[in-house]
């Protein structure tokens, strides 16, 4: 390669390379799981399953080359992401690429929504909340992925990266006061907030023209705007902030489309809720307890709201805080540029054998180790994000099948176990069982991106505000102390590559809340992890190599479900796929929601990546302009399934028309596809009677 050579010259004159640019490629692909009948993931709420879609999911990619090293990093409209759909990735990227892009120098991030289709973790404990494997929730995933990279690697040019952050307040708080607390004076005394206020942002500049084509905004927060009694498909504040700064930079274009891909990523939001009212006891109005979070020992009716009045309402004001703090650092006079080599590094670890030499404040060394994965009793009470359903201790039954299972499979842990996760009182024991295959990952990956002085610590889980911030300096400090660049800025990538549940402060998990009875290797979890990456980023800035570690067992196909393929369709008699059932009333006006209904299929059938269900369209001379998709804030697709017998289905389209809208006559397509009973899956599509709006 000719940049090759040119950048080894340069390389050889000390200070050459700084200025030199880097090749950038940004991509953005649709990856929207199974829109109904799939359970959410995240809340584990068997009763929040898919009854449709409000926003779509996206993946967004952005790609880093210094002419010699290449790094990946992708933002996923998800939960979070596995080591399965990882490999699936890759594999499909080799095809394409050959041995390009690796498990080495990729790193998938999920956005931790809390609105999307789960089933693809693989490690059954994950999928147990949604009935097990869901095929198609994990094909969407792979498929939108992938799609993103290669959109990023066909797209590649030069271009210059610029480093800005800022302090958001009012978007965020924390959900367990009472857990950070337990972390020192003072350390607790260096830090104005007790959750992280900065926001981060990457922005990508194409050098031809100046043009920002990308940017990466990482603020720890979780995207529980939604709640869990949302049944509609959404990338929730975060996923909401992405489409509105896409929009603003691509002249107005609809969701999924335009040259520049804009992304909000997870970072360390453990702890941290965007309900920034904060719990209350619904039932009396009053606090609840402090350290509990219940109201009269219950944990159910303690719930935290706002900052609007309902979910939807939050949802856009925690977007707008995003989006406005993100317009404000990407319009920054005097933004750093981020110079220096591209460098990545990778180990797999196997946590319950990890072992570690660290120092105590009083200078004492003490060995530690992880433990096999546990949850504890805490797990079972969620947060006041969403309450947990199932209380384990009054051994109540639950109408889940694979919980009652979970319950009645005996395999108590052993005393050694008991010792090791102390005080956690363990509820599953889910490190001691292997049937009918990994319940929680033993092994995860340990991961840094560095673009020039910018540091990517790729965490596979949700670390709490006060673990993020100890990794994050550890981290800085290795790569200096180590002749890294001096203006390190370390960003904690939330949610990579595989899901391990909590990371809190080993004072954090005495308290025992959920994120430290969630934390499952044990109360040394979060040294362990300082310990390993501060390995990763000495060896990174040497060019050392490090072992690769245990590669994860790929248990693909032994993979379980409760999760039966959607059955047929089929429409009233006298009617067709696409009828139009309820048209739309002949004039509207801004202000008003149309509300109109189709005879139609399963959107299970196809998930219509890259497409939608829904098209608002409005007549511009001889053609009809598509002005809206199932992808905008204004429209939302139901569907609903009326009757079992003969199949058939409900699908309720509704478009708020907003203050911008034109007057003008519009109508609204719908696309879907219906399943018949030999099993063929045929497209249809209907439209509806043309309307005004005044
Ligand atoms: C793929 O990469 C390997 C290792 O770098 C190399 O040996 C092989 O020739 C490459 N294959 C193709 C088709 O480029
Ligand atoms: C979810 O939000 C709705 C308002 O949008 C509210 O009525 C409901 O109580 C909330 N439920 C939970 C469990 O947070
Ligand atoms: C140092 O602190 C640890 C933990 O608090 C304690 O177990 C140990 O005895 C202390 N060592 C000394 C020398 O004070």
């Amino acid at each position: 390669m000719k940049s090759k050579a040119i950048l080894a010259l340069l390389a050889l004159s000390c200070c050459a390379l700084v200025d030199a640019d880097y090749q950038i490629g940004v991509g953005r692909a649709d990856c929207t799981g199974p829109a109904a009948e799939i359970i959410f993931m995240g809340y584990a709420k068997l009763s929040q399953v898919g009854c449709g879609l409000h926003l779509r999911q996206f993946s967004r990619a952005f790609i880093v080359d210094d002419g010699e090293n290449r790094a990946v990093f992708v933002s996923i409209d998800s939960l979070t992401m596995n080591h399965g759909v990882r490999r699936q990735v890759l594999k499909n990227l080799a095809a394409l690429y050959n041995d390009t892009y690796t498990e080495k120098n990729l790193v998938l991030s999920g956005t931790h929504s809390h609105s999307t289709p789960g089933g693809f973790l693989m490690d059954l404990m994950l999928d147990i909340p949604c009935l097990g494997f869901v095929q198609e929730s994990f094909d969407s995933l792979v498929d939108g992925i992938t799609q993103s990279i290669i959109n990023a690697h066909e797209s590649m040019v030069e271009g210059k990266i610029f480093l800005t952050s800022g302090t958001l307040l009012d978007a965020n708080i924390n959900r367990s006061p009472a857990s950070y607390l337990y972390n020192p004076d003072e350390e607790r005394a260096k830090y104005d907030y007790d959750v992280d206020k900065e926001m981060v942002q990457l922005k990508f500049v194409r050098s031809s023209d100046n043009q920002p084509i990308g940017a990466i905004n990482w603020f720890a927060v979780h995207p529980t705007s939604m709640n869990n009694t949302n049944c509609l498909v959404s990338s929730d504040n975060v996923g909401y902030a992405s489409i509105q700064l896409e929009a603003y930079l691509n002249n107005g274009a609809l969701p999924g489309t335009g040259e520049f891909v804009g992304a909000f990523a997870s970072s360390n939001l453990g702890d941290v809720s965007p309900n920034t009212k904060g719990p209350i006891c619904i039932d009396t109005g009053e606090e609840c307890d402090f350290v509990t979070s219940t109201c009269n020992g219950e944990a159910k009716t303690c719930i935290a709201f706002g900052p609007g009045d309902n979910m939807v309402e939050s949802t856009s004001i925690i977007a707008g805080k995003l989006l406005d703090k993100a317009k404000e650092l990407f319009d920054q006079a005097e933004p750093e540029e981020v110079t220096g080599p591209v460098k990545y590094i990778h180990q797999y670890v196997d946590m319950p054998n990890e072992k570690a030499t660290i120092t105590l404040a009083n200078g004492t060394e003490q060995e530690i180790q992880g433990c096999p994965p546990a949850m504890g009793y805490s797990f079972a009470g969620g947060t006041t994000d969403g309450p947990g359903e199932f209380d384990f201790a009054q051994g109540t039954i639950t109408d889940n099948p694979f919980w009652d299972a979970v319950r009645n499979f005996v395999f108590p842990p052993t005393e050694e176990e008991i010792a090791c996760h102390a005080p956690k009182p363990i509820l599953v024991n889910t490190g001691g069982v292997d049937f009918p295959y990994s319940w929680q990952a033993r092994i995860v990956t340990t991961q840094i991106l560095l673009f020039g002085q910018v540091a990517l610590i790729a965490v596979p889980g949700e670390f709490t505000t006060m673990s993020g911030r100890r990794l994050r300096e550890a981290v800085q400090d290795t790569i200096i102390s180590n002749g890294g660049p001096e203006n390190t800025k370390p960003v904690l990538t939330g949610h990579s590559n595989v899901y391990t549940n909590y990371i809190a402060t080993p004072e954090e998990y005495q308290l025992q809340r959920y994120e430290g009875g969630s934390t499952i290797y044990g109360p040394q979890t979060l040294n362990l992890y300082i310990n390993k990456f501060k390995q990763l980023a000495a060896a990174m800035v040497k060019g050392e190599t490090l072992d690769p570690g245990p590669t994860p067992h790929d248990f693909s196909s032994q993979l379980i479900t409760l999760v039966f393929p959607a059955a047929a369709d089929g429409t009233a008699l006298g009617q067709n796929f696409g009828d139009c059932l309820q048209q739309p009333a002949e004039s509207v006006s801004s202000g008003d929601t149309v509300v109109v209904k189709f005879a139609g299929g399963n959107p299970r059938h196809n998930s219509l990546l890259g497409s939608s269900y829904i098209s608002v369209e409005k007549a511009t001379g001889d053609d009809w302009v598509v002005v809206a998709t199932d992808a905008n804030w204004e429209t939302r697709y139901l569907w609903k399934r009326t009757n079992s017998d003969t199949g058939e289905n409900e699908v309720t389209i509704e478009w708020d028309v907003g203050e911008t809208v034109e007057p003008g006559e519009y109508r609204i397509r719908h696309n879907g596809h219906y399943k018949t009973e030999s099993g063929a899956i045929n497209p249809y599509e209907g439209v509806t009677q043309s309307f005004t709006v005044a």
